[in-house]
This record gives structure tokens, sequence and C-alpha cells, in this order.
């Protein structure tokens, strides 16, 4: 089944059709620039101008980097405000005329990952991270998602872990990838002591193999870590999944 899926991040929004029983691209991604004041409006039309690009009339999955319960949104650490109490399903589907499930964008990364990446056919806890501008998580066990988790928020010397060891971070403090590491290792080490993950899937900036290169070797888990396949796809995918799984019965 063919679902719009859209993710919503800080630099750009993109949307693709994806073929949800495979989970690929079945067209290629349209980006739009995030607006500079990202407003849920603003946002909104955003998300119309992608559904028109595709003349798509269909379910649409979307993403959002905030915590999104029963289609409410109840954070905005890294957006603007406005968008707290948002609500944000029916915001989308007035804009675009589709029926829309909004979900966390780590989530949304998790589940795609979970269904058909790295994380397929894993068992147990896993524990899915995202590392960009913030830090994002998505919680398995048994391959159900547990949603919401905000582990990026946990605290790590004095403040969210995100304000530590997030690649925005990286690049603030001209940290060098081996730096970066090691603030990644404490903040991972408080995940393990925890929650206990069977197994860790990095995801994100991060993730890119180029740059895994320079830093995998620094990082030792009791968990199995592996590195996530789907790279900047996965929001995608994972809202037009998730959508499917919540729309269609
Ligand atoms: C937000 C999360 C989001 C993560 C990654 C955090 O700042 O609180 O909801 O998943 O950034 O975008």
């Amino acid at each position: 089944m063919e679902i719009l899926g859209i993710d919503i991040g800080g630099s750009g929004i993109k949307g693709a059709l994806v073929n949800t029983d495979t989970g690929t691209l079945t067209t290629d991604r349209f980006r739009v620039d995030t607006p500079p004041e990202a407003t849920p409006q603003a946002v909104a039309l955003v998300t119309k101008q992608i559904a028109r690009h595709f003349d798509w009339q269909g379910i649409l999955g979307c993403t959002i980097p905030a915590r999104v319960e029963h289609g409410v949104v109840h954070t905005a650490a890294n957006i603007h405000n406005d968008w707290i109490e948002t609500r944000v399903d029916d915001l989308v589907s007035s804009a675009t005329g589709c029926p829309t499930h909004c979900l966390n964008d780590a989530d949304a990364a998790g589940v795609a990952s979970i269904a058909f990446g790295a994380g397929r056919s894993r068992m147990g806890v896993v524990f899915f991270v995202t590392v960009g501008t913030g830090i994002g998580s998505a919680l398995f066990t048994d391959q159900h998602l547990v949603p919401n988790t905000e582990l990026g928020h946990l605290p790590l010397h004095g403040d969210a872990a995100e304000n530590w060891a997030s690649n925005r971070i990286r690049k603030e403090e001209n940290l060098s990838w081996e730096e970066w590491a090691g603030r990644f290792q404490e903040y991972l080490d408080l995940v393990e002591f925890l929650f206990a993950p069977d197994t860790i899937i990095v995801g994100g900036g991060v993730s890119r193999p180029e740059k895994v290169a320079l830093y995998r070797h620094c990082l030792q888990t009791q968990a199995e870590l592996v590195i996530a396949e789907l790279e900047n796809e996965a929001g995608i995918i994972g809202a037009a999944l998730s959508a499917r799984q919540q729309l269609v019965s």
C-alpha cells in the first residue's frame, strides 16, 4: 500500500511516497526548506505544498521532533513554542485534505528500522537513538514501540543529554569525532544502566558510513551496537508505516 510520508526536520521538510509493504520509496524525495519561523501554520503550508507536489489525496504520515500523544504535541525542545498543544493530526489533515497520522520523529525512524532496517527481527529490548540537532529515542520491546520516550533529555552533566552529546553540540563546540564519542559513550552508559537494552541502534546524521569510521572504535557497550541502515529516509518510511498501522483497519 502506498502512503505519503513527510519528515519535518530543523532545516528541511521532506516527503516521498512509500510502499509500506517493502519500506521503499516509490518516488524521489521532495524537499522544502523549513520556514525560518517554523510555526505550526507555516509548517502546515509546507505539508500542503508537498501533498500537492505528489498530487496526493490518500493517507499521509508525518513526523515531528516533539512528543505527540493522540494527535496533540506536548513539547517543543527544538521547535517553535507555538507547537505546544497543537492538534497536529487535524492541522496537517486540514492543510492537505489527507487523513493524517503524526508521530515523534525518532519513533518514526525507529519504526522503520524495526520493520525494514537494522532492527528487523530483533527481539528483546531495542534502544534506537537518533543523533542530530537533538538526541531522539525510540524504545522497543519484542518489536513493540513504547512511544514518546524522549531519552535525549536524560540528565547528563546538569543538563539534557542532547545538550552534551548531540551532533549539533559536536559542531558548535568544534569537538573531534573522538571527543564527541567520549561524550556519547557516557550517554550510552547511562542508557545501559537504566534500560539494559539487548541492542542499541545508532541513527541520524552520525550514522553515515564515512562518519561511523571516525568514531566507532571509541564506543563500547554491553548491548550489541549496530548502525542504522536507512539513513535519512527512515523518518519518511516510518511515518508512512505508522500511518498505515493507525489509520487502516
Ligand atoms: C526532541 C525529541 C526529538 C529529538 C530528535 C529532541 O529535542 O525533544 O522529540 O525526537 O529532539 O529530533
